[in-house]
């Protein structure tokens, strides 16, 4: 198995499968940028669940599609799929030692290493630290007055990150350089050039993540042997099964791309979720009554735990709008899955969204209708992996449960105070790429209770 530094080259021989690999150099990017899923219902419909195609950069990939393929890809057992393959060429530039961009026993270590900061003891301690943040935000929220959601969430979350994840004072000018750091790293991902050469984004992001990993470097030492419940000190504060503190390189690599797999992820959730009750007022009235029923007072972890309708909103969204639309992986040996045989070092793409649509898994695929996940009808348990938001196996996103928790205060503080209003006529293009949305942001107007 590999990591970033001993990949073989990816296989570019797909000629045994049907597919289009679209433009020279982009590819059909183009047409996954626009509409990732559209892509994947035309490539099942004209090629069947296995097809070929390039992205930028000439990426050659496998679009595999459907439930037995997320349970190979991700569940796999015996290690036929490397996920750092499978990133190497989107993550892998500028989060080279991230847990997306590592397999195995190095995996592990840090996998390991981090649970503490992600079990309930710590995300009590989180709930106390987010309470003041969503206070302040929510209260100087326009009311009677049309606003971009998506703006706003995003300064929410970032007050989250630096706070919660890095134990600054989120009014800190400290807590603002990071900020803009962090989006000009985030930026590089996005970018269609992603060279290092002078005047392009890419080289700037490559900058910022310097940046960035100095500020972590030079903190690590004053950080290690405080008492700070920030994730940040926690993982200085880590010790590996040996009882040796996580490496510098480690810290800063998981810290970053903790930062990126939290935030941009929730700013979608959060956006898609205020969508769907704006859209759906009558699920807005059956959350507020929830929240009403669970405590006058603020939440505390366990009532967060009751909130139940809440919880299957979140999932709902989830089902039409994973944050993460594809999930990308790479064989490490020849493999055959549900009869396809697939050369070893091939780009393979799973599409989460196209799962949670399809009619075989699914009632009424496209009616928003949260009562799906409660436990009567339970049908993201028709297949271990036809619902897959937060993927599965040894990667399964290890934030799940802060995302939860914290959308839920959010909605919680927000709901108990104000109606959602959308615009009568509102129904928006949804971008899918990079991270799911209303193209617009989400015009919202809020009016009190
Ligand atoms: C709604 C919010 C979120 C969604 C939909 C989401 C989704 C995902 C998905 C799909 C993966 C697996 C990717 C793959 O296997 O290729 C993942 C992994 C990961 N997520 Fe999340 N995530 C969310 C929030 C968070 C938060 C809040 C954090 C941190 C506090 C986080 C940290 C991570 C990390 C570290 C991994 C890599 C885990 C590993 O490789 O072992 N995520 N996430």
């Amino acid at each position: 198995m590999s990591d970033l530094n001993t990949l073989a080259p990816d296989n570019r021989d797909l000629s045994m499968f049907p597919g289009e690999y679209g433009l020279p150099f982009l590819g059909k990017t183009v047409e996954f940028v626009k509409d990732t899923l559209a892509m994947c219902n035309k490539h099942y419909e004209k090629y069947g669940p296995v097809s070929r195609l390039d992205m930028v950069k000439n990426q050659r990939v496998l679009m595999c599609l459907g439930p037995e393929f997320n349970e190979a890809t991700l569940f796999d057992p015996k290690g036929n799929f490397s996920v750092a393959g499978g990133y190497a060429s989107s993550l892998g530039g500028l989060y080279p030692d991230g847990m997306l961009t590592r397999d195995d026993a190095k995996h592990k270590r840090t996998r390991r290493a981090s649970q503490p900061a992600f079990k309930n003891d710590a995300l009590k301690t989180y709930v106390d630290m987010l309470i003041p943040i969503q206070e302040r935000r929510i209260q100087d929220l326009p009311i009677n007055e049309e606003f971009i959601f998506y703006d706003n969430i995003q300064k929410t979350l970032m007050d989250v990150a630096a706070r919660v994840f890095i134990g600054l004072d989120e009014l800190s000018p400290e807590a603002k350089k990071l900020g803009h750091l962090f989006s000009e790293i985030n930026e590089g991902l996005i970018t269609p050039l992603p060279y290092d050469l002078p005047f392009l984004q890419f080289r700037k992001s490559l900058k910022a993540r310097e940046e960035l990993r100095q500020f972590f470097i030079e903190n690590i030492p004053k950080r290690r042997g405080s008492n700070g419940l920030d994730m940040f000190t926690r993982y200085c504060n880590a010790k590996d099964e040996d009882g040796e503190y996580l490496d510098d390189i480690d810290i800063d690599g998981h810290i970053a791309f903790l930062l990126f797999a939290a935030f941009d992820t929730t700013t979608s959730a959060l956006t898609n979720i205020l969508y769907y009750l704006g859209k759906n007022p009558e699920w807005q009235d059956k959350v507020r009554n929830e929240i009403f029923s669970v405590t006058n007072e603020m939440p505390t972890f366990e009532d967060l735990a009751e909130m139940n309708l809440t919880e299957y909103v979140f999932q709902e969204t989830l089902r039409f709008y994973p944050s993460v639309m594809v999930l990308n992986r790479r064989t490490t040996r020849d493999v055959n899955v549900a009869g396809y045989d697939i050369p070893a070092n091939t780009v393979v793409m799973i599409s989460p969204p196209f799962t949670h649509r399809m009619e075989q898994w699914w009632d009424d695929p496209y009616t928003f209708d949260p009562m799906r996940f409660s436990p009567e009808r339970a049908e993201h348990k028709r297949h271990g992996f036809s619902y897959v938001p937060f993927g599965g196996g040894a990667h399964k996103c290890i934030g799940m449960h802060f995302a939860m928790m914290n959308a839920k205060l959010y909605l919680f503080r927000l709901l108990k105070n104000y109606k959602i209003n959308l615009r009568s006529d509102y129904d928006p293009a949804f971008q899918h790429v990079h991270l799911p949305r209303p193209v617009d942001g989400l015009p919202i107007t809020l009016t009190r209770i």
